[in-house]
């Protein structure tokens, strides 16, 4: 890769907010020069906005780099604060969820409500021999019980892992033995496109043979039949005789909070660890200043999965730290029919709104008369996350969706960031159609070339977050050489977050996309090099090479090139080939990482020292010129799998 990286839109339209919403936001323009006379007190002084059962009085040891220890000396109790608090500060009666189930089934939860199902849940895990520092996996459905279960682990200071309920048996598989969680939080099933998909299934074959899983506590939603083993216990059951005296203790703030697996480079599952303290205050702190949160009065919606990070600090731990009313919606965008979610907004009227690009795609795609059948005027802010929104997208999001008055706040951060890293403030920023903008106060980024040097403006390069910050991952569970050399190798002294961006004439942030080998797909990052090993799992396949390849929809979509062994190719149709390869990446990953495209092919193009050519093969999977050749060992393999790209 060059040392720059161009960008070729161009846009200059923008967006700023109304008088009437700056003169009510939370966040007012000075925010930025408190961040910036003192970036540790400014963050003391967020992380003062929680409860601590010890106070701290140290605020960042950066020590052991790049190691952090936030609020260290302080002890902190992350459920009581999104909890115990709001029912002590008289706001027990406030709705904390209003779950809306895929069949139409309702629950309003408020936070007393929430608070004794949390203490009973913690009651119930520690009589199953919980403790501090424990694992417990959570593999579920968008549905209450999976917040509480999330809560209740935290209250005892255990540690859970959420893996998402469409990964499959082998990958929940790999990440409870990676974990070596000792219990199992499940669902019969949930509910997705009008049927009842099961879990538990999953769960058993996953689980069969790991003498560490203990218990295996299954919550009923589906109402599917279940095979029942030995280890397992039903969480009605389980939860019936527990109460809900439950006294939260403090711990330190540094206590592992959670693991969240997600892709790298290689094929091994990557356990990002957060912690408590410093997570905790830039979750709610980002929550309540990005999408200007008024807890009396606002209505909060993600449409994330709790199974990923944004269902973590933005569903879970955000929103409730702020004692936000909030929308736990579980099934699919449009089920039974295509204006789903914007019933969901005017039935709950709903004001704030945090959703991904790829949805807003394939709601552009259905038409603009689906949305406007609904009255969608209880909306104020608009949130978007998880790639790069296209310029177009934007708009129609403004106008379609938020009337043209809503501001739009698009986020950028990771799964190891925790929370959210670069926005637009909505009551501040001017902002721009598919442009990050800047750094939330109190964050330091920067561009840079491969050498490490600022790139100045109008200049592409590498995205680096220079200075620690609270909610920064701390480290890859059970593999501290692997978290230095993924994210700090290249630049010591600098997180390197492995997406390109460039900067504006006025220095606000435009994302490029990742620059290693992982994809982004409908928002969740894939590694190429995990579809590829389970590409070669398969007996039939010698060799496969995969790639992100831009897609309308879903951003990118997996594309695949696989040279079959040579009795595979005698003694299997094509078409049946390709049939039965998808169907084994969705089952040894899960379906979103069913490739979109399978080629079969003779060759595929390598350098001379033998590495796949992953660019020239995007190159071809996008209708794009060949580049550089060069380095290639024969140009005649690229001239044959382009002839077979249509
Ligand atoms: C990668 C992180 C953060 C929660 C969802 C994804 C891409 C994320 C944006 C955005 C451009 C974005 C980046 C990043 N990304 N948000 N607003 N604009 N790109 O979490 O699975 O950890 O993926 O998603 O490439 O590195 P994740």
């Amino acid at each position: 890769m060059s040392t720059t990286i161009d960008s070729l839109l161009h846009e200059n339209r923008h967006f700023p907010p109304s008088a009437e919403f700056s003169a009510n936001a939370i966040a007012k323009p000075e925010i930025y020069d408190e961040a910036r006379a003192d970036r540790l007190a400014f963050w003391a002084t967020q992380a003062r906005e929680l409860h601590w059962h010890t106070p701290f009085t140290e605020v960042l040891d950066w020590s052991n780099a790049p190691f952090a220890r936030w609020f260290g000396d302080g002890e902190i109790n992350v459920a009581y604060n999104c909890l115990d608090r709001h029912v002590i500060a008289g706001h027990g009666d406030r709705v904390a969820l209003h779950f809306e189930g895929e069949p139409g089934d309702t629950r309003s939860i408020t936070y007393a409500e929430l608070t004794s199902e949390v203490k009973k849940a913690a009651n119930m895990l520690a009589s199953l021999g919980v403790k501090q520092g424990d694992r417990v996996a959570i593999y579920m459905p968008v549905i209450p019980e999976t917040v509480v279960a999330m809560l209740a682990c935290a209250r005892l200071g255990a540690i859970h892992s959420v893996i998402f309920g469409g990964f499959s048996a082998e990958s929940l598989r790999s990440r409870i033995v990676d974990a070596g969680a000792t219990v199992v939080i499940t669902a019969d099933g949930g509910y997705r496109k009008g049927s009842v998909f099961a879990l538990k299934p999953a769960v058993d074959e996953a689980v069969a043979g790991i003498e560490t899983v203990e218990h295996v506590v299954v919550v009923k939603r589906g109402g599917n039949e279940v095979v029942w083993n030995e280890r397992d216990i039903w969480w009605h059951d389980a939860i019936a005789p527990m109460n809900d005296d439950h006294v939260a203790q403090g711990f330190e703030s540094e206590n592992p909070l959670f693991i969240l697996y997600t892709s790298g480079t290689t094929g091994a599952p990557k356990g990002i660890l957060h912690t408590s303290g410093g997570y905790l205050t830039q979750a709610a702190f980002t929550h309540r200043n990005v999408f200007d949160l008024h807890p009396e009065t606002d209505v909060y919606w993600c449409t994330a999965d709790v199974g990923w990070i944004t269902g973590h600090s933005y569903v879970a731990y955000g929103p409730l730290a702020n004692g936000a009313t909030q929308v736990l919606y579980e099934g699919t965008p449009d089920f039974p029919e295509p204006g789903r979610w914007w019933d969901i907004i005017e039935k709950y009227k709903v004001s704030i709104f945090y959703t991904a690009p790829t949805a807003i795609r394939s709601f552009m795609k259905m038409g603009r008369e689906i949305p406007q059948a609904r009255d969608l005027s209880s909306l104020r802010v608009l949130g978007s996350v998880g790639e790069p929104i296209n310029p177009e997208a934007w708009m129609w999001y403004r106008e379609v969706i938020g009337g043209n008055t809503c501001p739009i706040v698009d986020t950028w951060w990771q799964t190891e960031t925790g929370a959210i890293m670069i926005a637009a403030m909505p009551g501040i920023t001017n902002t721009k159609p598919g442009s990050a903008q800047v750094p939330i106060p109190g964050i330091t980024i920067d561009v840079v070339t491969e050498e490490g040097t600022h790139v100045g403006p109008e200049a592409g390069g590498l995205l680096v977050v220079s200075e620690p910050w609270p909610s920064m991952l701390r480290g890859i569970w059970g593999d501290p050489d692997r978290y230095k050399d993924t994210y700090w190798d290249k630049f010591g002294d600098k997180y390197f977050a492995g997406d390109g961006a460039h900067l504006d004439a006025d220095g606000d942030v435009w994302l490029l996309g990742r620059v290693d080998d992982v994809m982004n797909v409908s928002g969740h990052r894939l590694s190429t090099m995990e579809i590829e090993s389970a590409l070669v799992s398969n007996h039939h396949v010698a060799e496969a090479a995969v790639i992100g390849a831009s897609d309308e929809t879903t951003g990118q979509a997996v594309v695949a090139f696989v040279i079959l062994k040579r009795r595979a190719k005698e003694e299997l149709g094509h078409a049946d080939a390709i049939k039965e390869l998808r169907a084994h990446v969705a089952k040894e990953i899960g379906a979103i990482a069913r490739p979109r495209d399978i080629y079969l092919v003779e060759e595929l193009p390598k350098t001379r020292s033998g590495k796949i050519m992953r660019r020239l093969l995007r190159d071809i999977a996008e209708g794009r010129e060949i580049g550089d050749t060069s380095t290639l060992t024969d140009i005649n393999v690229v001239t044959q799998i382009d002839n077979q790209v249509p």
